[in-house]
């Protein structure tokens, strides 16, 4: 796992290109997949959701149209500066409270919110044990925790060429356009290094998850994880 500077330093450095390098690398699929992710919530009860590595906002901003009240931390300052443009942008800038936290030192009380989002976000985390149960300890009991987080397909075929995308197309194309070939190298890889399926609801159940279930998207190049507070 990577110290939280250095995955803080990284953000701040690719912030300005990011949402257009997201959506050149998924061909436009991250905004359908946050979308989805939005979708399950609205079918739990929630009224207060704490969007955990807000990044740029983009589900806190959905969250708040539609109606929630929202809370969104981040390390990385200048990703959380281009979120609370995009929330005056649409005049939902009093709605959203954005905030720079670390994920594994939450600083709101135990049960705070309803339920808990991260997109793309705990791959990241320098210490995803402590992130996970720190989202677990602000959560109301029974309240939900939505993971969703991109992985790699399980075909063999499948799993093949998108290596081959992931780690020499992604790197180069993204890597020339943000000026920053390190962070394009360094992203796909903790795709590839990151636990799925049954050993990521394992470290969920750890961290005190129940009724884990798990969606999968695009070939399971990205995977919903919805869990209960037990
Ligand atoms: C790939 S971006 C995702 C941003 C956003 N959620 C989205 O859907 O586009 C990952 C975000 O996680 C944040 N992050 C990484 N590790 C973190 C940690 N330990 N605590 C809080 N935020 C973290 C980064 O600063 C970055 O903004």
């Amino acid at each position: 796992m990577p110290e939280n500077a250095k995955i803080e330093a990284l953000f701040d450095n690719i912030a300005p290109n990011y949402d257009r390098l997201n959506k050149l690398m998924s061909f436009g699929a991250d905004r359908v997949w946050r979308k989805r992710m939005v979708g399950k919530l609205k079918n739990s009860q929630a009224d207060t959701v704490l969007d955990v590595a807000t990044g740029t906002a983009d589900v806190a901003l959905s969250l708040a149209k539609a109606g929630y009240s929202v809370t969104g931390t981040d390390i990385s300052e200048r990703m959380l500066e281009i979120g609370r443009k995009k929330l005056e942008a649409n005049g939902l800038a009093e709605k959203v409270e954005l905030l720079r936290a670390e994920a594994e030192r939450l600083p709101f009380s135990d049960a705070s919110f309803d339920a808990v989002t991260v997109a793309f976000g705990v791959r990241n985390f320098g210490n995803l044990n402590a992130g996970l149960s720190e989202m677990c300890r602000v959560l109301q009991k029974g309240g939900r925790l939505f993971v969703l987080e991109l992985s790699y397909p399980d075909n063999r075929l499948l799993f093949f060429l998108y290596k081959l995308y992931a780690l020499h197309i992604i790197p180069f194309v993204c890597g020339a356009i943000s000026g920053n070939p390190g962070a394009y190298r360094y992203l796909p890889k903790s795709i590839l290094q990151f636990p799925k399926s049954e050993a990521f609801a394992s470290l969920l159940r750890s961290a005190g998850f129940e009724n884990i279930k798990e969606f999968s998207f695009s070939f399971g190049v990205c995977r919903l994880y919805v869990a209960e507070k037990s």
